[in-house]
């Protein structure tokens, strides 16, 4: 595996991979194994792998953790090379951003005033406007993103077709701890009395399926309000959302069983924010499905 830091040295690592699927995995580094599956996916489909990590000060605010944000290089390093990444993509700010940027992306509030985007001003701003300067440097065929970040995953898919960029976004599914949490590089500012309570999120959340999947809610309301009674059993947990919409179009909707939907939250534990979806659709679509399921779907067909 290369490393490289410039914008020169990946143009010339890719110079002779042109002819190739090149596959993009964006992430912040600090890897973990929901970035090492969107690697897995990401090497069944493409011949060639490039890995960005890049902490984007654009798209943290004033108040939160980019200062703070864990890093780990050498680490990263390792597990990227193990992963079977190709080209180690590791550019600085000033790479990144020369100078101070005069032309970003802007986001509709249609899309962004919703969910996380409500409460992180101008975060999906500065996602999209460094996800468009990576494919622009990189020219992917296929760029990997986790459904964890659903919102992110949502915009970047509407950025992709409203600015024409030749890519195809593939959406990953969410990996998870055996207790259920959703694998974040913020996991590790957990207390350890945090971290024992903030498998609730997803335990709710299954709870929320468990009901849609027999049509035991009849709104969103009965949904947001049963997970904001759940959540407050825990001490430690401080809901900062809930809510209910369409996906991926994020609209307010009435309706749960005729459209897909996510059922999506963020709560503090402390200082620490962590965010949980489930996405839902009656026709049985709940979720993105995993390798093995879409074998083992492929197997029934095969059969019948
Ligand atoms: O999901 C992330 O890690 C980041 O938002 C991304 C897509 C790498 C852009 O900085």
């Amino acid at each position: 595996m290369e490393l490289v830091e410039t914008v020169e040295e990946l143009n010339n690592s890719l110079r002779k991979h042109r002819n190739s699927i090149i596959g993009l995995v964006p992430t912040m580094g600090y890897l973990h194994e929901g970035h090492l599956s969107l690697v897995k996916k990401a090497k069944k489909e493409c011949d060639f792998i490039v890995m960005s990590i890049f902490v984007n000060p654009l798209q943290f605010g004033p108040n939160e953790d980019l200062d703070r944000y864990p890093r780990d290089l050498e680490r990263d390093f390792d597990l990227a090379r193990q992963a079977g990444v190709n080209v180690l993509y590791h550019p600085n700010v000033k790479e990144m951003y020369p100078s101070e940027p005069l032309i970003t992306t802007k986001v509709s509030n249609k899309i962004s005033n919703v969910l996380c985007g409500k409460y992180r001003e101008s975060h999906f701003d500065g996602v999209t406007t460094v996800v468009a300067k990576l494919f622009n440097q990189t020219k992917p065929d296929r760029a990997y993103f986790g459904q964890k970040d659903a919102q992110q995953l949502a915009i970047i898919t509407q950025m992709v077709k409203d600015l024409s960029f030749q890519v195809t976004v593939v959406p990953c599914e969410t990996v998870r701890e055996e207790d259920g949490l959703a694998l974040s590089s913020r996991n590790v500012y957990l207390s350890e009395e945090e971290r024992e309570q903030a498998p609730i999120l997803s335990q709710i959340l299954n709870e929320v399926r468990d009901g849609l999947i027999p049509r035991k809610w009849n709104t969103p309301d009965e949904i947001n309000q049963y997970v904001r009674e759940r959540i407050s059993t825990k001490p430690l947990a401080k809901l900062q959302y809930i809510e209910t919409l369409e996906y991926p179009n994020l609209q307010a909707t009435t309706s749960l069983y005729d459209k897909q939907i996510i059922v999506a939250l963020a709560a503090y534990f402390g200082k620490t924010r962590l965010i949980d979806n489930i996405l839902f659709s009656a026709e049985g679509e709940s979720h993105v499905p995993n390798d093995d399921e879409i074998q083992i779907a492929s197997s029934h067909r095969n059969r019948s």
